[in-house]
């Protein structure tokens, strides 16, 4: 049976075995998915060793997203302009390198029909995650991109990689006063239970707000902006089931349904 894992450290609370298992039966695709706890000097013989042992494919997380960018014999565009890769094939005696996290979350405001094409979009946060969904947005053809940041400096460096006229750069307050449709919390502020210091007035009713992270409950961000009366709040739940779908159809060829996975995933996290 064809063999992928997802090497990360910490790997234990992972969900991907549980979703590329669900799409491999959904897909009827024989194949094996599991968790790799790799050390954190030891990503590369990591790699190695899997290939050696015919492995097939690997999603890669927290910390080794840019060691796998480095690893790789050829990358995509999105995955060189994220500077980070999530998704190695093996074939051919080659590493291929992809980037499925911000199709991931373009696939998911799309099933939320959440409209990206002539939308005014505010990204807070200029990290990796932000930088890992700025090609793959602009590809849906927004009217532009705000990128705000808490450190300024960091949104102007992340917006020169670029080079498109639709980004721009600014401080959280310099939102103030502006209207947007889609604002996407891509700041790990929400794994440590705050709030990026936005204004309100950024939120009116006709914005959709939406949180890469995600958990039981609703995350700081999006419960700050359900009360600042949003038209709709949405977790990063779907993002992470629609980063594997696209991870499954590169390596299967195949593209798997994901709205019975978003709704078990759901139910589990309820649950935890
Ligand atoms: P990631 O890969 O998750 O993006 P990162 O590269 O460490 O992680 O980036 C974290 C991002 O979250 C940064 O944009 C950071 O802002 P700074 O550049 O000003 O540090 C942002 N961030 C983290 N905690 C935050 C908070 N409490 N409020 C606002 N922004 C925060």
């Amino acid at each position: 049976m064809d063999q992928y894992r997802v090497f990360g450290n910490p790997i234990k609370h992972s969900r991907s075995p549980f979703i590329h298992q669900s799409f491999a039966r959904s897909t009827n695709q024989p194949l094996n998915y599991e968790t790799s706890l790799v050390e954190l000097n030891g990503f590369t013989q990591a790699v190695n060793d899997f290939i050696s042992q015919g492995g097939r494919g690997v999603n890669v997380t927290v910390p080794f997203k840019e060691e796998a960018l480095e690893i790789a014999d050829e990358l995509s565009e999105r995955a060189r302009l994220a500077g980070a890769v999530n998704t190695l094939s093996f074939s051919h005696g080659k590493i291929y390198g992809d980037n499925t996290d911000g199709e991931g979350l373009v696939q998911d405001l799309l099933r939320n029909n959440v409209q990206i094409k002539k939308s005014r979009v505010l990204l807070l946060g200029a990290g990796g995650a932000a930088k890992g969904v700025i090609l793959p947005l602009l590809a849906q053809s927004p009217a532009s991109i705000a990128i705000a940041n808490r450190t300024v400096s960091k949104a102007d460096t992340l917006i020169e990689q670029f080079n498109d006229n639709r980004l721009s750069a600014c401080g959280f307050e310099q939102t103030s006063g502006n209207a947007y449709d889609v604002i996407i919390n891509a700041t790990s502020a929400s794994l440590s239970g705050k709030l990026p210091e936005i204004p309100v007035s950024v939120i009116t009713e006709q914005t959709v707000c939406y949180d890469m992270v995600y958990g039981k409950e609703l995350t700081p961000f999006l419960v700050w902006a359900k009360a600042q009366g949003a038209a709709k709040v949405i977790d990063g739940v779907g993002m992470l089931v629609g980063q594997a779908a696209e991870s499954f159809t590169i390596w299967r060829g195949i593209k798997p349904e994901v709205n019975a996975v978003i709704k078990q995933l759901k139910a589990s996290l309820a649950q935890e």
